[in-house]
């Protein structure tokens, strides 16, 4: 069965809880020149210039508004940010845990000691204390509704089409006209050949019920020759199927034949792009379909970049890359 796959999906659910702000792979996300303000603090900017983030720091007693690129005075913004000091602007004090509202932070000098209010108490940001059945709720400092300035689009990190914006408070999620992936430095739409996108997350595009006719198995993405959905109960205590997204790992393609399982790729017929996880950091030369196995494609970055044919009727031998006289009769290519 799909080992590879199985371990892959729990290496995704992994990482994705453990959210933090990293500025560099924020930047790889938006179109050079954005400037956007640093969660961690509240007198900060970061403006992405090729892929880098630089940074720079208001004046005195001003802080940065994402939204007019301008500094101003810090009484006139409510600060959100993960470090639970910076709104104090170095005054000593309470502040709030954005995280988490029965606890709350002495800040003295720029450094925090947390507080834990009693069972029942939640912290009150107004009155600097803990106030039994405050309505508090928490809030995200790393929201892209506290960084992005409204309007400006960032790639979705998760979805090689999608992207999102904030606007007016919210988090909004758009994606690509079908068959177009989002382009992070264009800021715009493209031709995925024109766009580097590894993802782990596909958007079907059939819903998990069409998919999947029961729980457990693995069926093509539909979308790639090395892509796959595991078809996973739902939690929720409904009757529903949840798709999540795996590739198979490197040289091997999905085939749906005993409920899934990843296969040598030279055993599998498959029309989408057969350049798939191939030459990453070299050209590479890869079989093509059902022509006898005859022709080669040329792969760069995992997308075709050219074909050709083996001179004097000879055979494209894909494992040692090269047209060869002895017979190849792979099951990828053979004539069907
Ligand atoms: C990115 O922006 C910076 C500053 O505006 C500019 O100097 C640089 O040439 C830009 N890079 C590209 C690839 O356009
Ligand atoms: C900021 O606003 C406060 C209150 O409105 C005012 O007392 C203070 O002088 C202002 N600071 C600056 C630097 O303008
Ligand atoms: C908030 O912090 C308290 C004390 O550390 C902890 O017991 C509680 O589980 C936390 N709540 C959440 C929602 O993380
Ligand atoms: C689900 O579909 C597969 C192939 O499409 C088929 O082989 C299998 O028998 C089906 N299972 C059920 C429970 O219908
Ligand atoms: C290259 O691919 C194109 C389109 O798939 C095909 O028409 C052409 O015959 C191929 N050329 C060679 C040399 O195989
Ligand atoms: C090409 O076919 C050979 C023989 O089946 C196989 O071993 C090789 O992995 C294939 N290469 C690709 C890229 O499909």
């Amino acid at each position: 069965m799909l080992y590879q796959g199985i371990l892959l999906i729990s290496l995704f659910f992994a990482t994705v809880n453990c959210a933090s702000f990293n500025p560099e792979e924020f930047c790889s996300l938006l179109t050079n020149g954005t400037r956007i303000k640093d969660p961690r603090a509240c007198n900060a900017w970061i403006t992405c210039i090729d892929g880098e983030a630089v940074s720079g720091t208001c004046e005195d007693n001003l802080f940065y508004d994402r939204n007019t690129f301008k500094c101003v005075n810090s009484s006139t913004i409510d600060c959100l940010s993960s470090n639970p000091c910076a709104a104090l602007n170095g005054e000593i004090g309470f502040n709030a845990n954005p995280y988490n509202c029965s606890t709350y932070y002495y800040c003295n000098k720029g450094s925090a000691t947390p507080g834990y209010c009693d069972t029942d108490y939640t912290f009150d940001p107004g009155t600097k204390v803990c106030v039994r059945g405050y309505p508090c709720k928490t809030s995200n400092p790393e929201s892209y509704c506290n960084i992005l300035p409204d309007g400006v689009f960032i790639k979705d990190p998760n979805n090689c089409d999608g992207y999102k914006l904030c606007w007016k408070g919210n988090v909004l999620s758009r994606s690509c006209p079908a068959g177009y992936y989002y382009d992070a430095v264009k800021g715009d739409c493209d031709y995925p050949s024109n766009v580097n996108c590894q993802s782990t997350t596909v958007a079907p595009d059939l819903p998990a019920s069409e998919l999947c006719n029961q729980t457990g198995i693995f069926v093509s993405d539909r979308q790639s020759c090395n892509g796959f959905y595991y078809c996973r109960a739902a939690t929720d205590g409904t009757t529903g199927i949840v798709l999540q997204h795996g590739v198979c790992s490197s040289g091997r393609f999905f085939n749906a034949a005993n409920g899934g399982e990843c296969v040598p790729r030279t055993d599998i017929v498959c029309n989408y792009n057969r350049c798939v996880g191939l030459a990453s950091d070299k050209i590479e030369l890869a079989n093509e379909s059902n022509d006898g196995c005859h022709g080669y494609t040329v792969c760069q970055d995992g997308v075709k970049i050219g074909n050709g044919t083996c001179p004097d009727n000879g055979y494209f031998d894909e494992l040692k890359q090269l047209c060869t006289s002895s017979v190849v009769n792979f099951p990828a290519c053979v004539l069907s």
